[in-house]
């Protein structure tokens, strides 16, 4: 009878969905560490405002959460994706439910109805006021916020007794390049965190930690960890598409009876890949395609992307042009990296060329 009832291969499948937070991040402890270091020192009465940057997959918004799991007693956490929530008033009553939800459960939250921004906010900080609390706030995906100015008028209400610290995140270390300098200046002081592409050994070590968890004993070979470490190490260090992987890999396993080999990582990785950007693709304009296309194997510098463009006839301007490839940066179709300091942008391909020629 031992083990009829219970399912073969998965201990705890929930450790592979998106959602789970785990409870030990390897090789982001130290990261970790020294945000919640800024955060403690923030509720002690010295606020420096944090900026993780870093490419997709490499726990920037994991660790962030992991962090507010714990800080709901000392302060308001509160966790705003600003790709859904990219305006002031969104963003600020996203901050107001999380106030309520957090402080004054048993309340109802005012209507917004008719209510204009700065009365909101007047609102808002009234009862950050009354009920004594700090705030930290995590601004994810800051690159989509429009009316970054919530950010100014916040952290000015501290010369009224209201105390906000402010992480802000995003794929683009750039993000505050343009940003007002009124803005820009209320941010000081700011420490800036880079989370680096995980390396082989580290993607490794990271997704070992998720088959223990996750799955019975011995059901995920060796060879296929290793394998899915050196593929997802290699395409830029992102954890997602290890963890997106295993559970399906174990989906499949839990079907035919058998053990998750090598065979089964690859098999997996081949047609998500493939499959994943004829989506994404097949929803652009032949014109953003035909950019796309220009992009050269071994990458290349946006100036000269935009030259080469240029030459093949192409009228765009330069700031409409660049919009474009921010949207392919957006949607994963490419990366850009900034390359020394002026600014520029180095600029590779994301998604196989195959896949994009052979579209019409
Ligand atoms: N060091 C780590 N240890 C364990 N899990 C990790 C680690 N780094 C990332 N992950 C996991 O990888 C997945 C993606 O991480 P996360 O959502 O934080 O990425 P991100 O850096 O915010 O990416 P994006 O820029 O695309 O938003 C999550 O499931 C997260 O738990
Ligand atoms: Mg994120």
């Amino acid at each position: 009878m031992e083990g009829m009832l219970e399912d073969p291969v998965f201990r705890h499948r929930e450790v592979l969905t998106p959602d789970y937070i785990p409870n030990y991040f390897p090789n982001r402890m130290n990261q970790i560490k020294t945000i919640s270091q800024l955060v403690y020192e923030f509720l002690q009465g010295n606020a420096t405002h944090i900026f993780i940057h870093g490419p997709p997959g490499t726990g920037k918004t994991a660790s962030v959460k992991f962090i507010f799991k714990n800080l709901r007693e000392e302060a308001l956490a509160c966790y705003v994706n600003c790709f859904n929530k990219n305006t002031r008033m969104a963003v600020l009553h996203s901050m107001f439910l999380d106030f309520f939800k957090q402080k004054r459960p048993t309340h109802m939250m005012p209507s917004r109805r008719g209510i204009a921004y700065d009365e909101l906010l007047g609102s808002f900080c009234e009862e950050l006021r009354k009920a004594k609390t700090k705030i930290v706030v995590c601004l994810d995906e800051v690159d989509h916020f429009e009316e970054n100015d919530l950010i100014y008028d916040l952290i000015r209400a501290g010369s009224d007794g209201v105390h906000v610290q402010i992480i802000s995140i995003s794929n683009d270390p750039l993000v505050f390049k343009n940003l007002d300098p009124r803005v820009k200046s209320s941010l000081f002081p700011i420490e800036e965190m880079a989370f680096n592409p995980y390396t082989k050994k580290e993607m490794a070590e990271i997704i070992r930690e998720r088959v223990d968890a996750a799955f019975r004993e011995d059901v995920v070979t060796k060879d296929a960890v290793d394998y899915l470490a050196e593929f997802t190490a290699e395409h830029k260090g992102d954890v997602r598409i290890a963890r997106e992987t295993l559970l399906r890999a174990g989906n499949l396993a839990r079907k035919s009876g058998e053990k998750v080999e090598f065979h089964h990582i690859k098999e997996i990785l081949e047609k998500t890949q493939y499959s994943s950007s004829v989506v994404v693709l097949s929803k652009l304009s032949e014109k953003e395609r035909f950019i796309l296309k220009l992009i050269p194997d071994q990458g290349i510098n946006f100036p000269q992307l935009y030259d080469f463009y240029q030459t093949t006839n192409g009228h765009l301007g330069d700031r409409m042009f660049r919009n474009y490839v921010e949207k392919f940066a957006r949607l994963k179709l490419i990366n850009m990296e900034r390359k020394g300091n002026g600014g520029a942008y180095f600029i590779t391909l994301n998604t196989p060329k195959e896949v994009l020629f052979e579209m019409r």
